[in-house]
């Protein structure tokens, strides 16, 4: 198998890239070395390279930034993963897309299913929306994965977040009426290799942790695992706060829950995505 592979150093394709089979081989790609959003150049390096798969994890993932950077957001997030679909086309080439629970409102309160209305509160997940449109339009088999909630130890996310204000602050304001369900990005990179593997029908799968919490609960589990790896003398108190409390740029669902069943049905199941904090708390540890 042969992948190109975007979006290379963030979370997801560091996390790719770690846990590559045996025998498939990769072209790690980011910004640096190829632009998603420049069409002739993502065309001419499909066609030099022949992938049988293209692995889209490049995106912009600020999503306050992204209420005020909208042009980029959307040259990123729509054009670029249109961009890969249609070079895709010409070498018959499967894309895979990764995608985000904020292309829903978070008004429902049971959990999303794959085909559930969207309708995106933010600019990020407008464009996020727009993004997964243009790829089912051009490649109606391309593999579409919607996630949430993504850390690991690559990058900036709220477990890294957390271990750094932990070890600064005594006390932290966390907000307490946002669900979702966290994920590990390595557990992505290992979904989207076993849905290749399976030859899965094309069309979007809906991938997360295996349970529910607030972001003060997340806080909470991250600094549980800290302590009992002993990475912080004491927890902070964590202050549950609302929405209102905690005025962001980009409105966020309140509840953004997915239903799996459908990628669960292939086999591929959720795992517990505390366990996977235990992990990294420990690599995070000084030796
Ligand atoms: N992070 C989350 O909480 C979350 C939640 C739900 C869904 N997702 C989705 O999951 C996927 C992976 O997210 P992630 O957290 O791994 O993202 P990430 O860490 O932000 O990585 C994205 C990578 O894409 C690169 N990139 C930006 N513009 C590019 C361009 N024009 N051409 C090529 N590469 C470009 C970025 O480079 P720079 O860093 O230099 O910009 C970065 O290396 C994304 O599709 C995201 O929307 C993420």
């Amino acid at each position: 198998m042969k992948v190109l592979l975007t979006g290379s150093k963030g979370q997801l394709g560091n996390c790719f890239c770690d846990r590559l089979p045996a025998g498939w081989q990769v072209l790690a790609t980011d910004v640096d070395t190829l632009d998603i959003t420049d069409l002739a150049k993502v065309k001419q390096q499909v066609i030099e390279y022949r992938p049988d798969v293209i692995v889209n994890a490049a995106a912009y993932t600020a999503v306050d930034k992204a209420e005020s950077d909208q042009q980029i957001a959307t040259l990123i997030n729509e054009i670029g993963p249109k961009n890969l679909a249609l070079a895709a086309n010409e070498v018959g080439a499967r894309l895979v897309h990764v995608s985000t629970d904020y292309v829903f409102d978070g008004e429902a309160n049971t959990p999303y299913i794959e085909t559930a209305i969207t309708n995106p509160l933010g600019v990020y997940g407008k464009t996020k929306l727009a993004g997964e449109i243009a790829v089912s339009q051009i490649q109606p088999d391309a593999l579409i994965i919607r996630t949430a909630w993504v850390f690991s130890e690559y990058g900036n996310n709220f477990v890294k977040t957390m271990l750094r204000l932990g070890k600064e602050r005594d006390e932290l304001n966390v907000v307490a009426d946002q669900f979702g369900c966290p994920t590990y990005a390595g557990d992505i990179a290992v979904a989207i290799i076993e849905l290749l593997k399976k030859n899965a029908d094309g069309g979007i799968y809906h991938f997360c942790g295996d349970s529910q919490v607030a972001w003060n609960e997340f806080a909470e589990a991250i600094f549980t695992s800290a302590l009992k790896m002993k990475q912080l003398p004491k927890s902070p108190v964590v202050k549950a706060i609302g929405t209102e409390q905690y005025p962001t740029p980009a409105r966020r669902p309140k509840y953004s829950v997915l239903n799996c069943d459908k990628i669960k049905q292939q086999g591929i199941a959720l795992s517990c995505w505390r366990d996977r904090i235990d992990a990294i708390v420990r690599a995070n540890m000084q030796p």
